[in-house]
């Protein structure tokens, strides 16, 4: 089929364009427009491999474009979003702009050019501090940060394009995903390559919020199988491990996974809000299981190695000197 996948060049972006390219689809790649030409990480696959790629640079909140762009697809992946919750606290405008109004236009274009099935990316962040565990589809969500607050909005967009217009929407919403190609603004990327140049002390926020972790080749296999499964249209789905490891014990493994003797020291400047900062999400996955057929297949002791392999080859493309946000 032909697809579509807007933040294409991003971390889970990448890895889904990969494997709707090994399953023989025809993928039409949007990827952020940036002077330098630059593919974002699709940029680092073979060129056999980017070859077969039709890559078009823009913008989601460009109605017009995104209109072109979806026209003769069957399929629409919409992953591109503005994902920092400390940048969402400097410029929430952005958040709107890109994450809720870039989401219309998607849906918008999916409407109008009657795909076959547009698969909406949302995140547990919607449900902010878990009022119970495991988190099931139903928990209520809580908007505790700016970005959380968008995703929210969009995913609501998306579940009304449903109701009003019978577009075939499918929300996927994975829990915190890691693995090869994540921005250094990430804890995993963070600590580790701070270890791997040698660090003594390692500054981190808050170490006791608790998160439920996916290797991103998870995370793409689910999306895959979302666009795949037929009679699921409607369905908001979540996916995620079914555990849930504090910050400061995910700081400890990364250091041990690069042989690292680092110090982990909570320092205020990178500590969130109190009531912005998210406590425990934790996932109960039965409802991907039934419906996807999806189970996680790569433990977080394996993907962390996959993880540090990835940051020891590519060093030189993470900053050295500031905390990203
Ligand atoms: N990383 C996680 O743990 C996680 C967890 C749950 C959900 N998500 C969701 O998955 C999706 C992908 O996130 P990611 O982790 O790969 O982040 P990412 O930042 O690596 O990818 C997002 C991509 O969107 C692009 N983008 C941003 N604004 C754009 C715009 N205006 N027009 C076009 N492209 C734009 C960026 O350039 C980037 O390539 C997001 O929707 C995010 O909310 C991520």
């Amino acid at each position: 089929m032909k697809v579509l996948v807007t933040g294409a060049g991003g971390f889970i972006g990448s890895h889904v364009v990969e494997v709707l390219i090994k399953a023989g689809h025809q993928v039409r790649a949007l990827v952020r427009y940036n002077s330098r030409g630059s593919w974002g990480h699709l940029d680092e696959f073979a060129s056999k491999v980017r070859e077969q790629i039709e890559v078009r640079l823009g913008d989601v909140t460009d109605q017009p474009q995104v209109r072109s762009l979806v026209d003769g697809c069957d399929i629409v992946f919409h992953l591109a979003a503005l994902i920092g919750i400390p940048y969402s606290y400097d410029a929430p405008a952005s958040y709107v702009a890109t994450n809720i109004g870039g989401t219309l236009n998607v849906l918008e274009a999916c409407r109008q050019a009657r795909v076959r099935r547009v698969i909406v990316t949302s995140t547990s962040e919607v449900y902010g501090t878990a009022r119970y565990t495991p988190i099931d589809e139903g928990h209520p969500l809580q908007g505790q940060s700016p970005y959380s607050a968008s995703k929210i909005a969009a995913d609501k967009l998306a579940e009304s394009f449903y109701c009003s217009f019978d577009l075939p929407v499918v929300t996927l919403r994975p829990f915190n995903t890691y693995g090869p190609r994540q921005s250094a603004r990430a804890v995993i990327p963070t600590v580790m390559t701070q270890a791997l140049r040698g660090a003594g002390e390692i500054h981190l926020g808050h170490l006791t919020p608790k998160r439920d972790l996916t290797f991103v080749e998870d995370t793409a296999r689910a999306f895959l199988l979302a666009a795949e499964t037929p009679g699921i249209e409607g369905q908001v789905i979540h996916f995620g491990q079914g555990q849930a490891v504090s910050i400061g014990e995910l700081a400890q493994r990364c250091l041990d996974a690069v042989g690292s003797k680092a110090r982990l020291v909570s320092v205020p400047e990178r500590q969130r809000p109190e009531k912005s900062e998210v406590g425990l999400l934790l996932c109960d996955a039965a409802k991907a299981h039934r419906m996807l057929n999806w189970t996680p297949q790569v433990s977080l002791d394996e993907g962390l190695r996959q993880t540090a392999d990835y940051l020891r080859a590519n060093l030189r493309q993470y900053r050295q000197e500031d905390y990203v946000v």
